[in-house]
């Protein structure tokens, strides 16, 4: 498939983390502003670093790239070469997760995060017409507790919060652990997703449908270990949110041909395209479509297929879908 059709085709992204776009450049730029010292000699060192053997040890470098983001202006250059990246790929619709406990727990609130994330959503709205969303994410290897004091802390932001997520190491701290937090956001009316199935059992998925009440699945891709579970997200048209690029690099999958997602596809899941934490994973939203191309002989419906369905499973009322689908 043709490198123009994917660009051309326009899309939506809906499994972003915005510290996960921070690119080695502007990660050396923000350290040498504050003075942060890190463990590398150079952007090309730091690129190097990049190699992961599974989900925990790329957050383990994760966490700490996005330790060098200090101040309000930090958070608008992040959002906005994000953003900017969007118009490139003609991304007219994404649905950013942000991590607000990897910077509170260094005592960097949201009253510095949130102005610069809406300020650069803001121009890039204004300039070219395009729409964003905010996920706000729990990190699932803190407390239930430590959730709560969150959804509480961001309450002044409410109105500029579309939904609640989970991410972070996802064996051994199961959606169960956030049964309350996510209620408590439901009732708040805050929609709900969930990282699940990703490095974790099928059982974990299922207790985000259940439990959570979520309604997307971030990865969702070891649904296919459970028939059942396939066939329930399949009569819900609950959407998965696939990461190709992600699901390589974290060796969920040991090469791009054997990724399922469009076995998935044609067994009628709503799956969809995504990038996951791109600075880090090695290509962009348009990579992991020509990634799929070239490992899995994707035909031009197939791709048009996709596409269309990052317009279903968003969030965007059904009036503006329709206008992409
Ligand atoms: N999984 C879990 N947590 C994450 C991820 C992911 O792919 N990316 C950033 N935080
Ligand atoms: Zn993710």
């Amino acid at each position: 498939m043709n490198t123009e059709t994917i660009s051309q085709l326009p899309k939506a992204e809906l499994h972003l983390h915005i510290e996960g776009s921070l690119e080695p450049e502007l990660l050396w730029q923000l350290a040498s502003k504050h003075q942060v010292s890190l463990p590398y000699q150079s952007v090309e060192e730091i690129r190097a670093a990049y190699q992961f053997e599974d989900l925990q040890s790329f957050l383990d470098i994760y966490y700490q790239g996005a330790s060098v983001l200090r101040d309000e202006e930090d958070f608008y250059q992040l959002m906005w070469r994000y953003l900017c990246r969007c118009r490139e790929q003609n991304i007219v619709h994404a649905e950013i997760m942000f991590d607000p406990q990897t910077h509170t727990e260094r005592g960097v609130g949201f009253e510095v995060f949130m102005p610069g994330f809406l300020r650069a959503i803001k121009d890039a709205e204004s300039q070219w017409g395009m729409s964003a969303m905010l996920i706000m994410s729990f990190l699932r290897h803190l407390s239930e507790e430590e959730a709560m004091d969150t959804l509480e802390f961001a309450k002044p932001y409410y109105a500029h919060i579309t939904a609640v997520g989970l991410d972070s190491s996802e064996v051994g701290n199961p959606p169960s652990k956030f049964e309350r937090v996510f209620a408590r956001a439901r009732e708040l009316g805050f929609k709900c997703v969930a990282h699940a199935g990703e490095e974790g059992p099928p059982e974990y998925i299922w207790q985000a449908i259940k439990l959570l009440g979520v309604d997307r699945i971030d990865h969702g891709v070891r649904c296919e270990e459970d028939t059942e579970l396939m066939a329930y997200i399949k009569m819900r048209q609950l959407p998965l949110t696939v990461c190709p690029l992600s699901n390589l690099k974290l060796r969920v999958i040991s090469a791009m041909q054997q990724h399922n997602i469009l076995r998935l596809l044609e067994e009628g899941l709503l799956v969809t395209v995504n990038s996951d934490d791109p600075a880090y994973f090695g290509g962009q939203l348009n990579a992991n479509y020509q990634a799929l191309c070239d490992a899995l002989d994707m035909t031009e419906v197939q791709l048009r297929q996709l596409a269309i369905n990052s317009f279903k499973a968003s969030f965007l009322d059904d009036s503006i879908k329709q206008k992409w689908i």
